[in-house]
This record gives C-alpha cells, sequence and structure tokens, in this order.
C-alpha cells in the first residue's frame, strides 16, 4: 500500500501533509511512502530530512498512491486543484482539507472519477477523534499568530514597563470569542504582557477564560441556546447581534487591539464590529479578523488584506498556518497519521505482531468514516452535502 504526499499548490500554501517524524508509524502500518520532489521544501523539511524511509516522484507519479495525504486537496485549493483531478483514480483515498460544504461541484467531480474523499474539517469534535481534530491544530496556530500579527502592526508595545523613562501601560487586548483560536490568543497576548479580556456566545467558556489570566466581560443577553451538540456556537437572530454590537462598544472602543474569531459553522460569520465602532475605536488600534474567510465579523474586514479604516488598521488573514509551516504541518502530519492507523488494518500473528499486508477499511458505519466520508462508491454520500446538493 502506498501513501503519496503531493506538494501543495495553492498560491502562498507552504505546509506539507506529511513529515519526518510521522513516518515510522505509518511504515508500522505496513505503507511504503512516496513523496513529490520538494513537497516539505517551504515547511522546513527538505528532501534529505525524509532520508532513505521514502522514494521520492513527481506529482503524476505520487498520484498513483492509494491514500493521498493533501492539506488541500481540490475544493480547498480552487485556484490549481482542479488540475489534479484528471490525476485520481478509481478506489484511491484523498484525505486533506476540501470544504465539501461549499464546493459541491469540485466533491461531484471528486466521485466521478471514482476516488474516496475523507474530508479533514469534517472530523467529529468527540474524545476518541481529538488526535486527527486538525481544525483544532490549526486554530491554536491562527490563534498564536493573530496575537503577533497585531503586536507587529500596534504602534504600542503589549507589556507594562516601568522604566527610568516612564511608565508603558500595558496594551488592552480584547478577544471576540474564545473557541480553539480564542484562547490560544488570550494565553499569547497574556504571555506577552497584554491587559486582556474576552467574550463569547457559550457561556461554558467563561472559567476557560479566567484561567487564563483574562477578564471575562459580562454582557447581560441570553444567548438562549448557545451551544450544539458539538460544543459549536449556534447562530443567533440579527436582534442578539445588535444588542451584543451595543453591549461590547465600551470594550471595542476602550481596546488596542481586538482580536475577533467568531465564527458559526457552515455559515457566514456574524458582524459585531461596525464601522461606527471602528471610528471610535483609539487612532493606531488594530483588528485581527480571524473570521475573514466566512465573511468577517467586522464590516471593513478585507479578507487577506490589510487595510487602514479611520486610523485603524484591520486585517483580514485567511491561512495563518500556511505562515508557520514547520509546526502547522507537524501537527497536520500528526493529525492524518493517526486518522490513516484508524482507517488502516493489519492481521496480527500469535506475538501480537503484525503478519498481513495493510488493509483499507471504509467503514460508512464508523462513527468517524461517516463524518468526514465525502464520496465513495462514485457518489456524493455525505447527508449535509447531498442536502447542499438538492438546495
Ligand atoms: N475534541 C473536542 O471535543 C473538541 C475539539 C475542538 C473544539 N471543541 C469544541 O468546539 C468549541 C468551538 O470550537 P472552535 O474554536 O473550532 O469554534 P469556531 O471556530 O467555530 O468559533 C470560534 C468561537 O466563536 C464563538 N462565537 C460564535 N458566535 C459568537 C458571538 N456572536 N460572539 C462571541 N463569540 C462567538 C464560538 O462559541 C467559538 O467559541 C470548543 O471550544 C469546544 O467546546 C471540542
Amino acid at each position: 500500500m502506498k501513501l503519496g504526499v503531493p506538494k501543495e499548490t495553492y498560491p502562498r500554501e507552504r505546509r506539507v501533509a506529511i513529515v519526518p517524524a510521522v513516518l515510522p508509524a505509518l511504515k508500522k502500518l505496513g505503507i511504503d511512502i512516496v513523496v513529490e520532489r520538494g513537497a516539505g521544501e517551504e515547511a522546513g523539511f527538505p528532501d534529505s530530512t525524509f532520508g532513505d524511509q521514502v522514494t521520492f516522484a513527481d506529482r503524476a507519479e505520487v498520484f498513483q498512491a492509494d491514500i493521498l495525504a493533501q492539506v488541500r486537496a481540490p475544493g480547498a485549493n480552487p485556484v490549481n486543484g482542479a488540475a489534479d483531478i484528471s490525476l485520481m483514480r478509481s478506489g484511491q483515498v484523498i484525505i486533506g482539507f476540501a470544504e465539501p460544504l461549499t464546493t459541491p461541484d469540485v466533491a461531484r467531480a471528486v466521485a466521478d472519477r471514482g476516488a474516496i474523499l475523507l474530508a479533514m474539517e469534517l472530523v467529529p469534535r468527540i474524545t476518541r477523534a481529538q488526535s486527527m481534530d486538525a481544525l483544532s491544530s490549526m486554530a491554536t496556530i491562527a490563534g498564536y499568530k493573530a496575537v503577533l500579527l497585531a503586536a507587529e502592526a500596534l504602534p504600542r508595545m503589549f507589556p507594562m514597563l516601568n522604566t527610568a523613562a516612564g511608565t508603558v501601560a500595558a496594551a488592552r487586548v480584547f478577544i471576540i470569542g474564545a473557541g480553539v483560536a480564542g484562547l490560544q490568543a488570550i494565553a499569547t497576548a497574556r504571555r506577552l504582557g497584554a491587559r486582556v479580556e474576552a467574550y463569547d456566545v457559550r457561556p461554558a467558556v467563561k472559567e476557560q477564560i479566567q484561567s487564563l489570566g483574562a477578564r471575562f466581560v459580562e454582557m447581560p443577553i441570553e444567548a438562549g441556546d448557545a451551544q450544539d451538540a458539538g460544543g459549536y456556537a449556534k447562530a443567533q437572530d440579527e436582534s442578539f447581534y445588535r444588542r451584543q454590537r451595543e453591549m461590547m462598544l465600551k470594550t471595542v472602543t476602550s481596546s488596542d487591539v481586538v482580536i475577533s474569531t467568531a465564527a458559526i459553522p457552515g455559515k457566514r460569520a456574524p458582524i459585531l464590529i461596525t464601522e461606527e465602532m471602528v471610528k471610535a475605536m483609539p487612532p493606531g488600534s488594530v483588528i485581527v479578523d480571524l473570521a475573514a474567510a466566512t465573511g468577517g465579523n467586522c464590516e471593513l474586514t478585507v479578507a487577506d488584506d490589510a487595510v487602514v479604516r479611520h486610523g485603524v488598521t484591520i486585517m483580514g488573514p485567511t491561512n495563518l498556518p500556511a505562515t508557520v509551516p514547520y509546526h502547522a504541518s507537524q501537527m497536520y502530519a500528526r493529525n492524518v497519521t493517526t486518522l490513516v492507523q484508524h482507517l488502516v488494518r493489519r492481521e496480527k500473528g500469535a506475538d501480537g505482531k503484525p503478519t498481513g499486508p495493510p488493509q483499507l477499511v471504509i467503514d460508512p458505519a464508523d462513527e468517524i468514516t461517516k463524518e468526514i466520508l465525502v464520496t465513495n462508491g462514485g457518489d456524493v454520500v455525505h447527508p449535509r452535502l447531498r442536502e447542499a446538493v438538492r438546495a
């Protein structure tokens, strides 16, 4: 059984799906790894770091493998992904971020090739799948990097300093949304010495915010049913968001940095920072809008750009993990490898050592596989996606 690792082709994507550290785990499953030449180069893993544990090949040959590990499968690579679809073959398993819910046509094209697409963003958030949860790994990196971007752009320092030249007040940082990225942003801003406040629509996170040394901003608005069974925020109605904007006005306009991460899976991000609020922020303030990929939490955000409006720098990065490619690749590779370990079985002898060849088991009834299985047997099979295709 072969696992192929193509070079990523999305513009400015510097991650790679497999790094040398996970090779022993894959080898133990009886899998041979074939890597496209230079695939790990930009992530800090040149070909030489893979040693003789892998073979190198050109892209077309890598696409012959039984399993393909990608960071961005075609749905998540709108610019160059289409060319890869014609290289796919029947029965081949493709693992990667695929944005299947917003790119049903791509899923259809992959299904037509007979390939089995497993979307990493659909890994269920259950304890058993925790080490396959690439969304959390990447959100951790995005939260960390967002703070660094803000610190770099802010004309102030983060820590409070008492110096012979006078006292420097600590920067005030407000984090909206304390999921995985938000909590990492809080921790990073605290490490840099900022005064941090945070708010989330899910009251369950109040204690986590406080345990990181930040203040939870109380808002006397009831977020009816704030959280679904998976721990995700549910969308609220517009009157809730209007009230939330009113309540947040004071905190936003007295902050030097606002990092917003408020997202609703599968929906447009709610607008929580209006132009009026931006106008009232101190000059030189910075907003890093991590919800930019789904429309942004700030009315003025431009995806993948930094704009200055009313003296405030507003950044809308959509692919921060690619800017920390070494650790992003390391974490992602671990997530993918755990998934492969879940899918590949080997018979064991009496001594417990694997004897038979590796076998790929795509069981649509398995609680993890069924959630991530987008295409199988020539069809788009994911229920949520089938609904999207019908709608
Ligand atoms: N394996 C697991 O069990 C596991 C793994 C990861 C996450 N989770 C759960 O999922 C939660 C959210 O994960 P995520 O970070 O991927 O979420 P996300 O990226 O979808 O959203 C980011 C945050 O924004 C918040 N938010 C949404 N609307 C808001 C609003 N109007 N105002 C303020 N905040 C708002 C959400 O509650 C969430 O905390 C986690 O905190 C956790 O409870 C579970």
